[in-house]
């Protein structure tokens, strides 16, 4: 095969791995309640346990509108259930919040469905600072990290371990990159 052809299949594999982790690092979506939604007689405090928070994920609230809603309280409207001075409230049925800051953020239904269990409290965590691409590769081949760690660092820190590696196999040099 001639260097060029070599070289159109590497980047035909690079665009195919850039696609991928881009759709890796897209944020988490936080369905509260997994299938059993919003509703009364759950304790969130155990689905809020087993899931972690990140800034830019997202929480989602699925419930039967008019019956239920959804208020951003502070630790005061949490713990007693009340919505004064609230910071947001949504009622679609099917409310989609953005977590954009690494915080504790609290919940209620503000119908009475708070007394009934219908809140929760989550705390976001700050995204983990993009290491260098040598540290990246460096776990990458300890293979000691999860994928999706590594692509929470970016596509772009991906794409150049990949292009290393594919570069080392098809060139025996990743000189160029
Ligand atoms: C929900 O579960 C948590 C963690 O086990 C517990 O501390 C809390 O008392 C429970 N809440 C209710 C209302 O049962
Ligand atoms: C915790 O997460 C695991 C895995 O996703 C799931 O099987 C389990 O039912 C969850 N437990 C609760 C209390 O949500
Ligand atoms: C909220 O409830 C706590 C006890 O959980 C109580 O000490 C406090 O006074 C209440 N605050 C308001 C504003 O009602
Ligand atoms: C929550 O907001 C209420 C109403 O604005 C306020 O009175 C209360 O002090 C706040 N509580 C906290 C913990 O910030
Ligand atoms: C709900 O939010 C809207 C703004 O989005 C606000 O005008 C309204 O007063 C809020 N309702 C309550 C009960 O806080």
């Amino acid at each position: 095969m001639s260097t060029s052809a070599h070289r159109l299949i590497v980047s035909v594999l690079l665009i195919a791995v850039a696609l991928t982790s881009i759709h890796a690092v897209t944020a988490t979506d936080h369905i509260v309640g997994a299938n059993r939604g919003w509703n009364p007689g759950m304790n969130y405090t155990l689905w809020a346990n087993n899931h972690t928070f990140y800034v830019g994920d997202l929480i989602s609230f699925r419930y039967q509108k008019m019956q239920y809603n959804v208020f951003q309280v502070n630790q005061t409207g949490y713990d007693n259930c009340t919505i004064e001075g609230a910071l947001g409230n949504w009622s679609s049925g099917k409310d989609f919040i953005l977590l954009d800051k690494a915080k504790r953020y609290y919940f209620i239904c503000g119908n009475g469905g708070c007394y009934s269990g219908m809140k929760v409290s989550v705390v976001v965590h700050p995204l983990p600072s993009p290491p260098t691409s040598a540290a990246v590769a460096a776990e990458h081949s300890s293979s000691t990290s999860s994928a999706s760690e590594v692509f929470r660092h970016g596509p772009s820190v991906v794409a150049r371990v990949v292009v290393a590696v594919f570069a080392s196999i098809w060139f025996g040099s990743a000189a160029w990159i």
